[in-house]
C-alpha cells in the first residue's frame, strides 16, 4: 500500500497504511486516506483508489443507485426539484456496501483472514456479505435489540454473530475488547479510512448524473457520518480537479432522541440524547468518533444539522411508500423529515433543488405495529 498513507483528520500527521491503525498516534484523531501519488482508477481519471490492483477488488456491483425525481412529495413540500438517490438498491440493501467494498478489498489485499465489526445491523450485514465473497471470517457485534431482519441477514452470510445487551456504545466496547483479546483486525466502518474512501462514489455518481446542474442541497441521515463525510471528500476531489465549481450544501438529519451533531451544530447547551429512544436505529450514535469532521463538512458547505421528531420520521416513512412507492427503513425516512424541517425553517428555499439519500431498504427494519 505504498501509494497511500493514513493522514490524521485533525493534525495531518501521516501513518503507514495498514488495517490496524485507526487513530492518530500523535493526537488520537480519526484517519483518512492520503495519496502519495495521484493514481488513476479504471472508472474515471479523477478517482483515486486505495487498491494496488482494482481488478482484484472484492465487489458485488455496489453503487450506481438511481436518483429518481419525487414529483408527488416535491409538490407536497412545495419544492420543485426533489430527488431520492435509492441507496437501498445496493447489494445488501444499504449504502454501506460502497464503503465495505473498499474496506474489505484492502483487507484481502493485505492478507487479513478474520475481521471484527460492530454495527446497528446494516454495516454488519454488508461486512458479512463482502467477507463471505473475499473468503474472510467475520465476527459481527450487534445490539440484541437490532431488527430481526438485519440479524437474519448477517447470519445468512455465515458470519459469527455476537449479540450484545445494552446501548450502541456497549456493542462497540465489546467488539474492541474481543478483537484485542483475540489479536484480530477491528474493521470498524465508523473509523476505517478505507470505508470512507468507498462512500465517495455517492458524490461521483451525483456529478455524473446532474453535471453542471447539481442539486443545491443534499440531505443525509447521519449517525457516524460515513456517507456524509465520504460524499464531501468525493465532491472536494472533483472540485480540486476542476470537474465541479461548487459543492452542494450537505445537511445532516438526526433523530431528536440522539442528536450529538445537531446539538453541537446549534452550539446550544441542549442535551445530545434524551430518553425514549428512536425508530431510526441506524443513526442512534451518541458519540460519533468523526464528529469534528462532520461539523467541518457542515461549515464548509453551508449545510445545517437538523433534529427530527419520532412522529415525523414515521409520517415520512408512510408518505414515501404511499405517495412515491419508495419503501425505506425508518432511519432513511428521518432524512426526508429533515428536508421538511429545513424547508419550514427557511434553510432550504422552495425554489432550490434537493437530493435525499434513501439509505436503506424498508424490509430490513419493518415497524412491527404497522404490519
Ligand atoms: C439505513 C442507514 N442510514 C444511515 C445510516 C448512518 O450512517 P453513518 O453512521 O455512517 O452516518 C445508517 C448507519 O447504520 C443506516 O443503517
Ligand atoms: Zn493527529
Amino acid at each position: 500500500m505504498s501509494h497511500i498513507a493514513l493522514q490524521c483528520s485533525e493534525c495531518a500527521a501521516k501513518h503507514t497504511a495498514d488495517m490496524a491503525t485507526l487513530h492518530c498516534s500523535e493526537c488520537g484523531g480519526a484517519l483518512d486516506v492520503a495519496y502519495n501519488s495521484r493514481t488513476q482508477d479504471r472508472h474515471s481519471a479523477t478517482m483515486p483508489n486505495p487498491l494496488h490492483s482494482p481488478d482484484d477488488a472484492v465487489t458485488l456491483g455496489e453503487g450506481g443507485a438511481p436518483a429518481v425525481s419525487l414529483r408527488n412529495l416535491g409538490g407536497h413540500l412545495g419544492v420543485q426539484r426533489l430527488y431520492a438517490k435509492l441507496e437501498s438498491m445496493n447489494p445488501t440493501g444499504s449504502f454501506k456496501d460502497r464503503g465495505t467494498a473498499v474496506m474489505m478489498s484492502v483487507a484481502k489485499e493485505l492478507g487479513v483472514s478474520e475481521v471484527v465489526e460492530d454495527s446497528s445491523g446494516n454495516a454488519g450485514a454488508s461486512v458479512a456479505a463482502y467477507a463471505a465473497r473475499a473468503g474472510i471470517r467475520a465476527h459481527i457485534f450487534a445490539p440484541a435489540s437490532a431488527p430481526a431482519a438485519k440479524l437474519g441477514q448477517i447470519a445468512v452470510y455465515g458470519a459469527a454473530t455476537h449479540l450484545i445487551d445494552g446501548d450502541r456504545q456497549a456493542v462497540t466496547d465489546a467488539a474492541i475488547d474481543f478483537a484485542a483479546r483475540n489479536a484480530l483486525v477491528y474493521a470498524s466502518h465508523n473509523l476505517s479510512p478505507y470505508f470512507i474512501e468507498g462512500t465517495k462514489t455517492f458524490a461521483y455518481e451525483i456529478v455524473e448524473r446532474f453535471g453542471a446542474n447539481l442539486p443545491r442541497n443534499i440531505v443525509i441521515p447521519v449517525g457516524n457520518g460515513s456517507l456524509f463525510i465520504g460524499a464531501h471528500r468525493g465532491f472536494s476531489e472533483l472540485r480540486r480537479v476542476g470537474r465541479v465549481s461548487d459543492i452542494p450544501r450537505l445537511h445532516a438529519a438526526q433523530a431528536r432522541a440522539v442528536m450529538p451533531i445537531a446539538a453541537a451544530f446549534e452550539g446550544a447547551r441542549k442535551p445530545a440524547t434524551s430518553a425514549g429512544g428512536t425508530v431510526a436505529g441506524g443513526i442512534a450514535v451518541a458519540n460519533p468518533p468523526r464528529m469534528r469532521q462532520a461539523l467541518r463538512v457542515l461549515r464548509d458547505t453551508g449545510g445545517s444539522a437538523v433534529a427530527v421528531d419520532e412522529s415525523d420520521i414515521l409520517r415520512w416513512h408512510s408518505l414515501l411508500a404511499e405517495r412515491e412507492g419508495i419503501f425505506v427503513e425508518p432511519t432513511s425516512a428521518a432524512a426526508f423529515a429533515g428536508v421538511e424541517a429545513l424547508v419550514k425553517n427557511g434553510v432550504i428555499r422552495r425554489s432550490e433543488s434537493v437530493l435525499v439519500a434513501a439509505t436503506g431498504f424498508g424490509l430490513k427494519d419493518a415497524i412491527p405495529q404497522r404490519i
